[in-house]
Parts: structure tokens; C-alpha cells; sequence
């Protein structure tokens, strides 16, 4: 298979220089957080010289770093960092959502999937989605409360304190709690958010309070305060589980679903529990890559890409081939993605299959070297491609714990609806369900039996938080964007593994596909023209710089350097990454 395609000569996609030959980041880049650097360097340092954080917003990042100022382990910080993320990008994230964090435990060695992911109410039965017709009422699958899962993402911040940090809840949380309280500055992506959700989000009487306070919607440059937030995340520091799942807080979330005709009982809020899991591993060329199992798609569909490649030696193809055989890879690994997965509690998936070697070489027989494969040959129908939302976040500490964690109210403000007197804004997952089998949700990805709802079970996710470890180099890595998560991932793999630095990777033009709808997404700069029109002659659609999409959050130890750096997406302008020395 390697001799299948012959390097050739030809003009380079910007996308591929960065990948190859290590250029400077893009102009658009920002400054990469300032290495912490020992003063010789070692041959392979024991521990990280200082803490390092990347997220997607300056204060988040800051939060975490304060944290840790104060004491804090990496797993104190990730609490600070995710719930300053639930108040500064409720666009994102909230605690009415969910999420995935990867620890990785120095003390033992261990690593750990906790999943955090939401969970469908008993009432939310695939009948209960469709209209009249028979058909997908896409209204109550992604506004209001048919739309929300069951929020995990107190759990796991209490599961966080109680069993990984080292400092109390209350302090962990204390930034969150002040910038909910004080405000912090409506940034352009908030406002402009605010405006295509606006007709959902002001059904809801709770919801006006938080975004309508003063009357009008939140500008850029305006301070954003969410007294009830506080409130909410105040109970949460005193009295963990409870302060959220049950007593006030709890009664007033049953309370705002009923008011607004969903169904959620009492005891699926109060029953709710985060699940540590067994992560996916995988190895690809000089790499131990740890990432997400099920109920997320990512390291499943990640170890399938990532596997077919390694049949070629894709940095001496050229950009056609090089992105043509990729797409190929994606293609199969979305198929599968679409047909097989689901909550690894309900469903029985062959995941010893399709994350085998001997099943990606089977794949990689029926790429045709230069031809497309058409995605209706394996059946399905198009769809639209997705908005960004959710968020990342990861840190890597001077004890060498990890996280990398994204979390998520799903599309843009989630389900739009604030429970009144609680600044929760709940999320709309009940989308990732296959709730009408065979029809694409927002993100264009369709799911069969093995996604659809049932009580207390977890929507299938692309969230992909990931860990890469080399010879020399420990790396956080993750990002949102709904199905080109699971890409974006897997294009910082191979970034990495072409030497580029985490701002570089977090820079990267991208490239998508996801079998529906059959075609190559391409940021601009990703793809030159002569590229573009050669994988159109292989019979690709390419789809080229009509968006951006992602917001890469990583963060890298190089061990035989002994430095910590972090690489913050540059498409969003208020997202930091920075490190904090522990070296005098
Ligand atoms: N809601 C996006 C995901 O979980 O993949």
C-alpha cells in the first residue's frame, strides 16, 4: 500500500507547509505562552516545570492559574477552569450541560474517562420528537426542554474535588462564583450568538432574566452579571451534590421543565451520576494516544482514521493525494461512527473491531488511490454542516497530572431556557440522539438503533478529549465544533507528528469529511486551487473556505526540553493559553 502512491511534485497547500515544514504559525496566530524553561535542559525530566493551561477564555485560563497559586493540583484547576467556562461562555458550556474530562492521575499512573455526559429523561422516547407527520419535530429536539438531557457537569465537578484534588469546592469554584457575580465583558462571538438564537432564547421567561436584564440583548463591551449563577454555584461549593440535584436548586430546575410542558421526574435529577471509564488507547506511529471511548464517537473514529493512514507515509504525498487519502480515512471511520456507536451501558458495540489494525487495513484495501468513493455507495442522505459550540480546556501540572476536558450545552446557548432563579441554562443534547433513526441531526450526523434515546441513557457525542505521549513530549489536546471535533483532534495528531509546536497545531487550516454530506470541508488557506481542482477531478466535492470552525485548546510538556508551552485557536480572539513557572 505504501508504494500505491508515489510522492509527486506540486504546489503545497498552506495547510501542508505548516504540517511539513514547520513555518512559522500563520499571521493570525498569537503569541504562544511563553515556554517555562529549566535552566539546562534535561534529558527527560521527571516533572513538568511549572503548570500549563489552554481554554478558551482569558479568564478561565487565569482562573485555573489562580488555583493553583493557591495550592491547587491540575484536577482543582480544571473545576475553576470549567465552571469560570460555564459563566464566561454560556454559548458553550454550563453547568445545565455536560462533558468529558481525561485525568491522568501521576500519583498512580492512571488514566481516567470520567463522562460527565447527560442522560435522557424517561419521557423522551423517540415518539415523542415527531409531528404529525411522522416526522422529526426539530423544534423540540433543539429548543426548550424536550431538548435537555440531564445535567452532569456539577457531578463531575463534585467527583473532581471529592476524589482528585486537593482543595475544597469552595475554593475551586470561588473564581466562578466572583465573575458570575461582578460580570465580566460581552465579547463580539457572544453577542452575535445571542442574535441567531434570540427568538428561541426569549420564549423563556428565565432566560430574559439573565440575557434581558437591562432590557435590551448583551452588546460587546457590556458587563454580563448572573447573580442567580452565583447563587446556583455558591449551594454547589457548600453543599456538593445536593446543592444542585436536589434542595432548591434541583426543585427550581423540575420546576422550569414542567412550566414550560417537558417531563423530567424527580428522581432522574436526583439519580444522576458521573461514570468513570476505561479509556480508548491506541498507538499511531511513535505515539501512545489516549483519547474517549464510547458514549463518545471520537477515539473510536479517531483509531480507525489514524490506522488507515499509517498505511502510507502521508508526509511525502502530495496535497491532493495527502488530503484525498485522508478524507477516504474520515469517510470510513463517520460511516462507522454513524452505524455502530451509542452508550456503551445500552448497546453492545464491536468496538474490538473496529479499532483493531487488522480491520483499519481492511478499509484502507478499498480506498482507491485516485478516486473518490462515493459516500452513497454505503447509503444515507445529505445534510448541513454545524455551527461551532461546546468548549475545551487542558492543563498539564508540575506533578505531571493531566486534563483534557470539553464540555458542552450542545448548539449555540443549548436549549435557549434558563431555569428561573437559577442562572442554569440547560442544554439541548436530546440532539445527539438518533431521534428519528436515519435522519441527520444539526450537525448533519445521522445515528441508527444504537443511538436512540432510552431512559437514563447517554446520547452518543463527538467530544474527543485526548492525551499524546512521545519519547520526549506529554500532550493535552481537544476541541469543539460538534462532528469536526473528532478531526480537528486527529489533524493536531498528525500535526504533532510532523514536529509543529501547540500554537502552530492549534493554528492549522483544517480539512472535514464525514461520509454525509459527501464532500471535503476546507478552511481557507487549507487547500490551494490547483489542489481543489485535482481532488475534484478524483470526483471530491470540495467545499473550500466558505468557514472556520473549532477552537483548539492544547498544552504540551517537552520533556527533554523541559518546557511547558500551549497553543490557544487563534479563530477565537479571547481564548489564552498560558503557563505558570514553578521554578523559582
Ligand atoms: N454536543 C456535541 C457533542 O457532544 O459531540
Amino acid at each position: 500500500m505504501r508504494k500505491a502512491l508515489r510522492p509527486r511534485a506540486g504546489l503545497m497547500s498552506p495547510w501542508l507547509l505548516a504540517s511539513l515544514l514547520l513555518i512559522a504559525a500563520p499571521a493570525y496566530c498569537k503569541t504562544p505562552a511563553a515556554p517555562a524553561r529549566a535552566p539546562a535542559a534535561q534529558p527527560a525530566a521527571a516533572h513538568p516545570p511549572g503548570t500549563a493551561i489552554a481554554s478558551a477564555h482569558s479568564l478561565s485560563t487565569q482562573a485555573g492559574l489562580e488555583i493553583v497559586r493557591q495550592g491547587g493540583n491540575a484536577f482543582d484547576a480544571a473545576i475553576a477552569v470549567s465552571s469560570t467556562l460555564s459563566v464566561v461562555e454560556p454559548i458553550s458550556s454550563g453547568i445545565g450541560g455536560g462533558g468529558f474530562f481525561l485525568l491522568h492521575d501521576a500519583k498512580t499512573g492512571r488514566d481516567v474517562f470520567l463522562d460527565a455526559r447527560e442522560t435522557a429523561p424517561a419521557a423522551a422516547t423517540p415518539a415523542a420528537y415527531l409531528d404529525a407527520k411522522g416526522e422529526l419535530n426539530r423544534d423540540r429536539a433543539t429548543n426548550g426542554p424536550w431538548s435537555a438531557g440531564i445535567p452532569g457537569l456539577p457531578a463531575a465537578l463534585v467527583h473532581l474535588a471529592q476524589k482528585y484534588g486537593k482543595l475544597p469546592l469552595k475554593t475551586s469554584l470561588a473564581p466562578a462564583i466572583r465573575i458570575a457575580r461582578e460580570g465580566f465583558e460581552v465579547y463580539p462571538r457572544l453577542e452575535k450568538g445571542y442574535g441567531s438564537r434570540r427568538e428561541v432564547m426569549e420564549r423563556y421567561r428565565g432566560t430574559r432574566e439573565v440575557f434581558l436584564a437591562d432590557g435590551s440583548p448583551p452588546k460587546a463591551g457590556e458587563i454580563l452579571k448572573q447573580p442567580d449563577l452565583a447563587r446556583t454555584l455558591e449551594l454547589l461549593a457548600a453543599k456538593g451534590y445536593d446543592g444542585f440535584y436536589r434542595g432548591d436548586v434541583g426543585a427550581k430546575l423540575l420546576a422550569a421543565v414542567k412550566e414550560e410542558g417537558g417531563q423530567w421526574k424527580p428522581e432522574e435529577l436526583s439519580g444522576y451520576k458521573v461514570v468513570e471509564r476505561e479509556p480508548l488507547r491506541l498507538k499511531y506511529r511513535g505515539w501512545d494516544i489516549v483519547t474517549a471511548p464510547p458514549p463518545s464517537s471520537g477515539g473510536v473514529a479517531m483509531a480507525e482514521i489514524l490506522q488507515i493512514l499509517e498505511g502510507w507515509d502521508i508526509s511525502k504525498l502530495d496535497p491532493a493525494h495527502r488530503t484525498h487519502i485522508i478524507a477516504e480515512a474520515m469517510r470510513r471511520a463517520y460511516r462507522d461512527r454513524t452505524i455502530y456507536l451509542g452508550d456503551p451501558d445500552f448497546v453492545k458495540m464491536p468496538l474490538a473491531r473496529l479499532t483493531s489494525r487488522d480491520y483499519a487495513a481492511g478499509l484502507r484495501a478499498t480506498i482507491h488511490p485516485e478516486k473518490a468513493t462515493p459516500s452513497d455507495l454505503l447509503s444515507g442522505q445529505p445534510a448541513p454542516l454545524e455551527d461551532d459550540e461546546t468548549t475545551h480546556f487542558s492543563i498539564i501540572d508540575a506533578q505531571g497530572n493531566r486534563v483534557s476536558a470539553t464540555q458542552t450545552v450542545n448548539l449555540l446557548y443549548g436549549s435557549g431556557m434558563v431555569a428561573p432563579g437559577t442562572g442554569v441554562l440547560l442544554n439541548n443534547e436530546m440532539d445527539d440522539f438518533a431521534l428519528r433513526p436515519g435522519t441527520p441531526n444539526a450537525f448533519g450526523v445521522m445515528g441508527f438503533a444504537a443511538n436512540a434515546p432510552e431512559p437514563g441513557k447517554r446520547m452518543l457525542s463527538s467530544m474527543t478529549p485526548s492525551f499524546l505521549e512521545s519519547k520526549d513530549k506529554v500532550i493535552a489536546v481537544g476541541a469543539p465544533g460538534g462532528s469536526r471535533i473528532i478531526t480537528q483532534v486527529m489533524l493536531a495528531v498528525l500535526a504533532y507528528d510532523a514536529g509543529l509546536a501547540p500554537q502552530q497545531v492549534a493554528a492549522q487550516p483544517r480539512i472535514h469529511h464525514q461520509w454525509m454530506p459527501d464532500a471535503i470541508s476546507a478552511e481557507a488557506g487549507a487547500l490551494d486551487a490547483d489542489t481543489v481542482a485535482k481532488l475534484q477531478a478524483m470526483g471530491h466535492k470540495v467545499n473550500a473556505g466558505e468557514s472556520t470552525w473549532g477552537n483548539l485548546q492544547t498544552v504540551m510538556w517537552d520533556k527533554a526540553a523541559n518546557t511547558l508551552s500551549g497553543g490557544t485557536d487563534p479563530r477565537n480572539p479571547v481564548g489564552q493559553a498560558d503557563v505558570l513557572s514553578s521554578r523559582p
